[in-house]
């Protein structure tokens, strides 16, 4: 496939998804449509710098979106949306540069790169072939029209009652031979019904003139265009399921795929199991045997072996080590770490803290901006005060430390190896190796104190 580019068109309004936002840039699972019509490409094997995208309205929020996320490929402006030929057009500048050319609807995700490699192959035998698929229902798509040795496209709203009949339809995926479609493309017009500048037209004017069209038909699941909230919704499932049946071969036991989401960059090992309803976003990253209870959200989560995630926890760029603990009820977030063996429980919130091997925080616990080593016990209702209003302040907990319960870590603070804390204590200053840290007043009691008080009542 030398000397080809891919062009994927991505300045149209999308005014039929009734968003503030481009429609490009709406999320399908956890990733911008976009994203996943350029990965394809890259995974066909095209080099990023031979990826163009076309934008234009909300362009800037594409653009920088693009910048960060495909540094690579190139950005083309299409100032004014005149149709797709406008479009086309508008780049010329850049595809004349190669030999072949695929141009690919921004909102077609589900495209495959085995497709996309059959598609650019056909560079070399048509001067234009479309991808085209036959439509349960047809709706507003473009219909294609068959002759013996040529095909043609005519958009639903010029298209005559017979025509519309038809029920192949345009994909919205296309490659060309580049000098034929150099000699067409400036002679497409805006003479239609949408007063716009359709790239089908193209192929009515090869055929014209004598150029060579053809069409090849693909599944209509994976052709789907998005247009509407309800598309994109009809699309996000099939890109879900895709998704789970990869994993699914892989050795990941989901017992209920309608209510699972992984997103399309998370890696899973081979005995995993996903109770129902849980999320798995970003790039996180499943070791073998863990387990993740109903009702789990990991976002950026990396666990190791045989982690066990029991249900309704919420996991954000952290890290379970191999054989960790985690939940019911727990919220683990922002580089905190489960080192192995340690277990944070019921009610339990750790931020930016690490949680020494085999230490353990069981209930309704709030450690922040702290480091335990190894064998730490946490009594329930421990929290550290991390934050003055102005800085967080860290917390540091020796290995094999007993906390009693409900003990306030008033940070910075430390608290040596062996060391015990009485329960109810504010820590306030160091407490050395083996000592205990009692930071509480005495219990005194008042004798009668309830007879007297009847009385004065
Ligand atoms: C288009 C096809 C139709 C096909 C369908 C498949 C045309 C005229 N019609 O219709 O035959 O069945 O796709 O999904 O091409 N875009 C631009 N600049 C523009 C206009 C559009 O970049 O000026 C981009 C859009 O962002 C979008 C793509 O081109 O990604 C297709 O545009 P859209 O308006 O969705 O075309 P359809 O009406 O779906
Ligand atoms: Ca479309």
């Amino acid at each position: 496939m030398n000397n080809l580019c891919v062009l994927i068109m991505a300045a149209g309004k999308g005014t039929r998804m009734k968003s503030a936002a481009p429609k490009v840039l709406q999320p399908l699972l956890d990733r911008p449509i976009i994203d996943y019509v350029i990965s394809n490409a890259l995974n066909a094997g095209i080099a990023p710098e031979n990826v163009g995208v076309l934008v234009g309205s909300g362009g800037e929020e594409v653009e920088k979106h693009l910048s960060q996320t495909f540094p690579d490929v190139k950005i083309l402006w299409q100032r004014e949306q005149l149709g797709t030929g406008h479009a086309v057009k508008s780049a010329q500048d850049w595809w004349s540069n190669y030999d072949s050319l695929v141009v690919l609807n921004g909102d077609v995700p589900l495209l495959k790169p085995e497709s996309l490699k059959e598609l650019a192959s056909c560079c070399d035998k048509h001067d234009c072939t479309v991808i085209t698929f036959i439509a349960e229902n047809p709706g507003a798509y473009g219909r294609v029209i068959r002759s013996q040795a040529s095909v043609s496209i005519v958009e639903f709203k010029d298209a005559s009652e017979s025509q519309r009949a038809i029920r192949e339809v345009n994909a919205g995926c296309y490659a060309f031979r580049v000098k034929s479609l150099a000699a067409v493309i400036g002679l497409i017009t805006n003479n239609n019904a949408q007063h716009e500048y359709y790239l089908p037209d193209a192929l009515g004017l090869m055929n014209s003139r004598g150029m060579a069209t053809g069409a090849f038909v693909m599944p209509e699941e994976e052709m789907q265009g998005v247009n509407t909230q309800a598309e994109l919704a009809g699309v996000s499932r099939v890109m879900r399921m895709r998704i789970l049946s990869h994993w699914m071969s892989e050795g990941v036991r989901v017992l209920d795929p309608e209510s699972t989401y992984i997103s399309v960059d998370a890696q899973l090992s081979h005995d995993v199991t996903i109770m129902p309803n849980v999320q798995i976003w970003g790039t996180s990253k499943i070791g073998e045997g863990c387990t993740i209870g109903s009702g789990s959200i990991l976002k950026n989560a990396v666990l190791g072996k045989n982690v066990q995630v029991i249900a309704y926890a919420v996991i954000e760029n952290s890290e379970l080590k191999d054989d960790s603990k985690a939940g019911p009820f727990c919220y683990i977030r922002d580089h905190a770490c489960l080192e192995r063996k340690a277990f944070a429980g019921k009610f339990v919130e750790l931020k930016n803290s690490r949680i020494g091997e085999g230490s353990k925080v069981p209930h309704l616990s709030y450690m922040g901006d702290a480091t335990l080593g190894h064998d730490v016990n946490i009594g329930a209702g421990s929290i550290t005060c991390n934050y003055d209003g102005t800085h967080k302040n860290k917390t540091t907990i020796g290995d094999n430390c007993f906390i009693g319960s409900n003990t306030m870590f008033v940070a910075p603070v430390e608290v040596g190896e062996g060391a015990t804390t009485a329960a109810g204590s504010v820590i306030t200053q160091y407490v050395p190796e083996n000592s205990l840290g009692v930071g509480r007043a005495r219990q005194t009691n008042i004798a009668d104190w309830s007879l007297r008080k009847h009385h004065q009542d």
